[in-house]
């Protein structure tokens, strides 16, 4: 890996600026993140990295993260204007872009699409998209499942059916679909994935 913050260095910043729970949270999150990559082949360090970090903008309120957005140049739909969280993940990346100059753009990437993916991903994007689905205090139906596929399929796999999983959850919960989420799935759907 690049030159970057090491994790300690990593986890005191996060501590610093995370709740006890989100900090518990992206502490899991990079386990399970290692874990996947140590699995599927890939850079377990980027992936522990890139969880433990993936949601450094989540505990800012929804003006703030809106103002970020803005200061950043992001693109703001108007499903991010009627719910600010969902832009946490690419808040986050440009804050730590600042932050940590050093730190990989894999690892940036990787949680800059945390939360809907990205036409394009790399197994270092999926992989940190999985943990942060299915790490252990993540209880959801059908969770179990996608654990379990975990230990004994592929990573493309597992990934698309975790993010049909995501999918199916907001259209269960009769939520909007972001345009972000539509062009990923457009996308897994009509790359001959699984
Ligand atoms: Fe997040
Ligand atoms: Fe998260």
């Amino acid at each position: 890996m690049s030159a970057g913050p090491s994790y300690a260095e990593a986890r005191a910043a996060v501590a610093a600026r995370l709740s006890p729970g989100s900090l518990a949270h992206c502490e899991r999150v990079a386990e399970t993140a290692a874990d996947l990559a140590g699995r599927f082949g890939a850079d377990a360090e980027e992936a522990r990295l890139a969880g433990l970090l993936h949601d450094w903008g989540r505990d800012e309120s929804a003006e703030a993260l809106l103002a970020a957005a803005e200061r950043h140049g992001l693109e703001v739909h108007d499903v991010d204007r009627a719910v600010p969280y969902l832009l946490h993940a690419e808040v986050s990346a440009a804050e730590l872009r600042e932050a940590f100059p050093a730190l990989p753009k894999a690892v940036v990437d990787a949680v800059a699409c945390h939360t809907f993916g990205r036409v394009g991903m790399t197994a270092l994007d999926e992989i940190v998209y999985v943990a942060d689905t299915i790490e252990p205090e993540r209880d959801f139906p059908g969770v179990e499942d996608l654990r379990g596929m975990a230990r004994g399929c592929d990573l493309e796999e597992l990934f698309v059916a975790t993010y049909a999983r995501s999918v199916s959850g907001v259209i269960e919960r009769r939520r909007p679909i972001h345009p972000g989420t539509a062009a990923v799935w457009n996308w897994i759907v009509t790359e001959a994935r699984p």
